[in-house]
């Protein structure tokens, strides 16, 4: 073990993904000594490696894929011997993550963030253990902020065997497109890579628990969503439990499901993405020698100041309490770090998006109208369809809709749910418009640019007080 005088941090993040990456910036930024220990050689966690980015290559590549088969033809433009060349597609996204890895790294050098590729153990709350390849090193710090993210939940009776049943990770990089697939979750990851695949020629159910699919997302926009999804090509089981899953040597996975009502059933694939959810990730930490506490299902317990149990180490993202999303974990670690250098950090936790990068997207902020009707107070709803919209018509995406709730007595926008085309990043719009505590009024009264898809921001906005113009 060596123990060197020289690294005495200010902060040291544990985990590079977009909660510990951005954090070390922000902290290098405001003037702190700062190093982040990565386990992986690759900076950028789960989102830039094996999450949020290769899968947006993937949507991406397969959306286009789709449209040469579907919707070239209707804009006069005719293609003969369209074909899809997988291993292209998967190269191009490699690539890409590259890109933004590499990115990652040279902002850790141009900012002066030490990396140390290594698993990080707590010791206390002033110094680490880092275990390398060469051995182990003890860095010591003012403080430390645990950044460690999540891993794919296991399913019981099913077990992840990386050929056939896979995790979302194996999703990302398969060899050839299976023909039948079974997504067993749906969910955000569920409904994004089942896409991909359907997209590309696999006929894909979804097995889903509960009596819906993306539970959590309004349900009005939820239940369009899914109809539009049938109407792709994606089949449903809904309010099914998937038991257990069997594969006998070369040939397809059994699955074994049951219904609500108990009936059992089962399914036959030739491949199954398990898409069940995410549990925090805190192996190898010494979280319980150290003293943090954990709740039940994992999670780094921490105050409002993210401050865990141990003065001193922080913890933020996925690894703590709130929805598992790149931005609420680069939020959070910046607010951590501004508070630590005397400015005053605050995560806003009405205003962060949530957005299932589908096609159409589906984008919400704040609450749904089953929250806002649970509250009990009075509200307003109205919903613009895109098909109302020049720019949705000449684009030739007419699915979808604009959904905004206001305070019935204040007219103070409360939730806003986008199913449509590049949901994604209209859905900014709205964020801002709750940050700032807009009203309806306020969206309804600002100049939208013409013909554009944001107009049916402003039509539903004015849909809730003297009226909608184009329906
Ligand atoms: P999820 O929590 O979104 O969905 C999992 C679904 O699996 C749930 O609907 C659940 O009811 C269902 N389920 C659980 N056990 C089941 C069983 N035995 N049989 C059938 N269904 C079952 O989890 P997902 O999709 O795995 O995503 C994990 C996390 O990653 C989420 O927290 C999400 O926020 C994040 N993520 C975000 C993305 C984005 O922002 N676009 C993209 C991908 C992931």
């Amino acid at each position: 073990m060596t123990e060197s005088p020289a690294k005495n941090y200010d902060l040291i993040v544990i985990g590079a993904g977009p909660a510990g990456y951005v954090a070390a910036i922000r902290a290098a930024q405001l003037g702190m000594k700062v190093a982040c220990v990565e386990k992986e050689k690759s900076l950028g966690g789960t989102c830039l490696n094996v999450g949020c980015i290769p899968s947006k290559a993937l949507l991406e590549s397969s959306e286009l894929y789709e449209q040469g088969l579907k919707k070239l033809k209707e804009h006069g433009v005719s293609v003969d011997g369209l074909r899809l060349d997988l291993k292209t597609c998967m190269d191009r996204k490699v690539r890409v993550v590259r890109q933004l890895t590499g990115g990652v790294a040279s902002l850790f050098k141009k900012n002066k963030v030490d990396h140390l590729v290594g698993l990080a153990k707590i010791r206390s709350g002033k110094s680490i253990a880092v275990t390398q390849e060469g051995g182990e090193t003890v860095l010591s710090t003012k403080n430390i902020l645990i950044a460690t993210g999540s891993e794919p939940a296991p399913l019981p009776g099913v077990a992840v065997d990386h050929k056939k049943i896979l995790d979302s990770t194996d999703a990302l990089a398969l060899p050839e497109v299976p023909q039948k697939l079974a997504v067993i979750g749906g969910g955000y990851i569920g409904l994004e890579l089942g896409s991909v695949y359907r997209r590309w020629g696999s006929e894909v159910s979804v097995v889903e628990a509960l009596d819906r699919i993306v539970a959590g997302t309004d349900l009005e926009i939820g239940k369009l969503f899914q109809r539009i999804l049938e109407r792709q090509g994606m089949k449903f089981h809904l309010s099914t439990r998937v038991k257990k899953a069997k594969v006998e040597g070369q040939g397809p996975v059994t699955l074994a499901v049951e219904g609500l009502d108990g009936k059992e059933s089962s399914l036959e694939v030739d491949a199954v993405l398990v898409a069940v959810g995410r549990k925090p990730y805190t192996d190898g930490l010494g979280l319980t020698e150290a003293g943090i506490k954990t709740d039940g299902k994992g999670r780094i317990e921490v105050n409002e100041a993210f401050e865990t149990s141990l003065p001193g180490v922080y913890a933020v993202g996925d690894v703590i309490r709130g929805p598992m999303l790149a931005h609420k974990a680069s939020e959070e670690g910046v607010a951590v770090v501004e508070s630590l250098a005397g400015q005053r950090g605050h995560v806003n936790y009405n205003a962060i998006p949530s957005v299932i990068y589908t096609w159409p997207e589906v984008a919400s902020v704040g609450l749904t109208e089953e929250q806002v009707k649970e509250k009990g107070d009075p509200y307003k709803t109205f919903k613009f369809p895109f098909m109302a919209n020049g720019r949705a018509l000449a684009l030739g995406e007419k699915d979808g809709w604009v959904k905004l709730i206001a305070d019935g007595k204040t007219d103070r926008l409360l939730g806003a749910h986008i199913l449509g085309p590049r949901a994604s990043d209209m859905i900014a719009e709205l964020v801002l418009a709750m940050e700032f505590s807009a009203s309806a009024e306020d969206i309804a009264r600002t100049c939208h640019a013409h013909p554009t898809l944001s107009e049916a921001v402003k039509e539903a906005a004015l849909g809730l007080g003297t009226g909608a113009i184009h329906i």
